[in-house]
């Protein structure tokens, strides 16, 4: 290679690097944008099911939005400080947006006098979810992975030896 066409070689990958920086500052910023969100159509449900993920999945798996009621997951949803005996920490506050978003989007509204349940082992979505399936006893978020494989990604679609 002359020392000309190495130069113009270089300057070709500092631009398409420049490119790449550019891209990615732009596409986070819009991250940080609701309005982003409004108009992604599809991606608005992979982002906020990811966000839903980071923010539900460390102290236990993350559970799927369709196994208990959409009114459940609200009542959750806002008692952040009195979740289960232990206070969410903040980064879930500022996400209740899109976490919100994930499980409205994939859970069923309660029937009407129907018992909220707080517990996936009294949802009754738990059973219609499982129709032939011999459930352990409890059937809590400990449980699951011995049957979902890859809960811990929130992916209960698979379901490994029975
Ligand atoms: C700081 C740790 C922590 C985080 C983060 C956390 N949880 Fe929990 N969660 C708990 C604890 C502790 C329990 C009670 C577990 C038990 O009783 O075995 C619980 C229980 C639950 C249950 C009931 C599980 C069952 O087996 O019936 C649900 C549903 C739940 N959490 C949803 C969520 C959602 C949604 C998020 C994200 C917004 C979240 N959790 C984030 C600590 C956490
Ligand atoms: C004993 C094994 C077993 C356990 C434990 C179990 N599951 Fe399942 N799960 C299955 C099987 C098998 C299916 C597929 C059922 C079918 O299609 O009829 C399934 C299906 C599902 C589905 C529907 C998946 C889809 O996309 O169609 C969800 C959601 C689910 N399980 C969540 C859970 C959760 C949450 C827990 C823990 C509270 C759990 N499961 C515990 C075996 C189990």
């Amino acid at each position: 290679m002359k020392f000309s066409s190495q130069v113009r070689f270089v300057e070709k990958w500092i631009l398409l690097t420049l490119i790449a920086i550019f891209w990615l500052l732009t596409t986070q910023v819009s991250l940080a944008n609701p309005d982003y969100y409004a108009q992604a159509g599809s991606n608005q449900q992979n982002i906020s099911q990811d966000i839903y993920l980071r923010n539900c999945s460390s102290c236990h798996i993350p559970l799927p939005a369709q196994i208990l009621p959409t009114e459940s997951w609200q009542k959750i949803l806002n008692s952040s400080q009195n979740h289960y005996g232990v206070a969410l920490p903040t980064s879930v506050k500022v996400s209740a947006n899109f976490i919100w978003i994930y499980l409205k989007n994939n859970s069923r509204p309660s029937v009407v006098g129907e018992t909220l349940p707080k517990y996936v082992s009294n949802s009754r979505y738990l059973k219609a979810l499982h129709p032939n399936v011999q459930l352990p006893k409890p059937a809590n978020h400990n449980s699951c992975q011995s049957c979902h494989p890859l809960a811990q990604q929130l992916d209960y679609f698979n379901v490994g030896e029975l």
